[in-house]
């Protein structure tokens, strides 16, 4: 009966036309409960996406698998951020056509900021007719009506550039992990740095309300997370445009004042928005972590106005200065483009300059990467990429003594650590500490998931070595 009637003429909520799924799917299932096989590409942010496409499908009655074989519904959750990152996953996706010629009731979606582009809708339509459903980030919330249409109607559905601005709550999450967890206090972003695709793809910054922010981490340290970590694109504007006294820092305060054993992490900050009122809070919090992940792309302020970053080397160096003051145990991060359109090989010197004056734990360096629709694609770029790649290969170099370093003068501390898993090392446990520094060290596997003391006893590059204290 269910099958007959056509979607468009229904309009439920999304609980309904999960039910409806998991009644047509009760019937159509490969094996003894139907199986969805959920692949993520990109950040965070995508990962917790994927986290709730996981909840909505484990409503409709689904387990999931890691073997697309067995699976009768396959997502892929895209990234748009990088060339590499779009080609990876059309190569994933063309893998997937004898797959469906062998098991054609499978049903192939694709997802996520990829698919929020135009041209690349039209390439999944034209070259992928395999592909069943495509939807872009704004419709997440949509996904039971889309997943039910399609299952339905066997017709390709295509959704995307939904200027839709609002915030959508209730959507249930099934989180990766049961003590490190994300929780996304905004979504979107306004900056527009001349190189990304971000802003394209997700649209314009918008947060979630602070009560259900502080709700769903109570939740979670209620239920033993020990990790959690607050995600935007640029969580240093958190608040704008809700109408109550909320900022970063009084939102982090709330959090921090629910009592547990638990670390409290956030990303990513923009160091335009960077506050000593951040700084602060963190200095005199009772469970941030003591660690700062601030991009600052480059070190040249020429660079850094092309980019249109809104910041200084001088005004980043003001910040870093700041939190090492405040925080003096603080490991901070960053992410960093080289290559950009018409960085010289005296602009890079300034990148490689800052890196060694801050001293960072660890650095995401990318070779840029030309995003069309964003400004700097139309910039000249005339260093070749063989010259980008050995500039590339200097900062690596650079970094890893640094990191090197940083890791060495920690031998001897004692490091509060959460375990997390099994190291590749027989016997040996992997951990991280406070500032997100790994650290191995012999143990029994039911430590994972708990705090543990441990007596840093060797670096090796930027992974340390430890004893565990009894
Ligand atoms: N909102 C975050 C991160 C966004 S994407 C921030 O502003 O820091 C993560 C990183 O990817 C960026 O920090 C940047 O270093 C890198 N990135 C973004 N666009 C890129 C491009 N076109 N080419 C190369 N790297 C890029
Ligand atoms: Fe991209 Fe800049 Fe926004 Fe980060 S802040 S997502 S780099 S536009
Ligand atoms: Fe990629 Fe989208 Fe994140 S483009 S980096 S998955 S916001």
């Amino acid at each position: 009966m269910i099958q007959t009637e056509t979607a468009k003429e229904l309009e439920l909520s999304s609980q309904e036309y999960l039910k409806l799924v998991s009644q047509i799917m009760s019937i159509r299932k490969r094996s003894d409960v139907p199986k969805a096989y959920v692949r993520t590409y990109g950040c965070q942010q995508n990962i917790s996406d994927s986290e709730m496409i996981k909840g909505m499908l484990s409503q409709a009655g689904y387990s999931f698998t890691d073997n697309a074989e067995e699976a009768d519904f396959i997502l892929f959750n895209t990234c748009a951020v990088r060339e590499h990152a779009e080609d990876r996953v059309f190569g994933n996706v063309g893998a997937l056509k004898n797959l469906k010629r062998r098991h054609p009731q499978v049903l192939i979606a694709l997802c996520g900021c990829m698919m929020e582009q135009e041209h690349v809708a039209k390439r999944i339509h034209d070259s992928f007719p395999f592909v069943g459903l495509v939807f872009g980030t704004h419709c997440l919330h949509e996904f039971p009506k889309l997943l039910y249409k399609s299952l339905v109607d066997g017709k390709r559905i295509f959704l995307r550039d939904n200027d839709d601005l609002c915030v959508h709550e209730g959507i249930k999450t099934l989180r990766d992990g049961s003590f490190k967890g994300f929780i996304p206090i905004m979504y979107g972003c306004d900056n527009f740095c001349s190189y990304c695709i971000v802003p394209y793809v997700r649209g314009r910054e918008r947060s979630r309300r602070p009560e259900i922010i502080i709700n769903e981490a109570r939740d979670m340290i209620l239920s033993g997370y020990k990790d959690i970590t607050l995600l935007g694109q640029n969580v240093n504007s958190y608040g704008k445009g809700l109408d109550c006294d909320i900022n970063f820092a009084k939102l982090l305060r709330e959090i921090d004042s629910i009592d547990g054993d638990y670390w409290l992490r956030f990303m990513t900050s923009h160091p335009k928005d960077c506050s000593k009122e951040l700084l602060d809070t963190i200095a005199s919090s009772r469970h941030i972590s003591l660690h700062l992940h601030l991009p600052f792309q480059s070190g040249s302020n020429r660079i850094l106005k092309l980019m249109n970053r809104h910041y200084t080397r001088e005004k980043y160096l003001e910040i870093i200065n700041y939190a090492k003051e405040k925080i003096p145990d603080i490991s901070i991060t960053s992410d960093i483009i080289v290559g950009f359109p018409g960085e010289t090989y005296e602009d890079f010197k300034q990148t490689l300059s800052l890196v060694e004056e801050v001293g960072f734990t660890s650095l995401f360096t990318f070779i840029y990467s030309k995003r069309n629709g964003t400004p700097a694609a139309k910039m000249d770029d005339p260093i070749s990429a063989e010259e980008k790649s050995k500039w590339f290969s200097e900062l690596l170099k650079t970094q890893e003594k640094i990191a090197s370093k940083r890791c060495a003068s920690m031998v001897g501390k004692t490091e509060k650590v959460l375990v997390e898993e099994k190291s590749k090392k027989e016997g040996f446990l992997c951990a991280r500490t406070s500032g997100n520094i790994i650290v191995e060290f012999l143990g029994d596997e039911s430590l994972i998931g708990t705090f543990q003391n441990v007596k840093i006893s060797k670096a090796r590059n930027w992974v340390l070595q430890g004893e565990l204290i009894k």
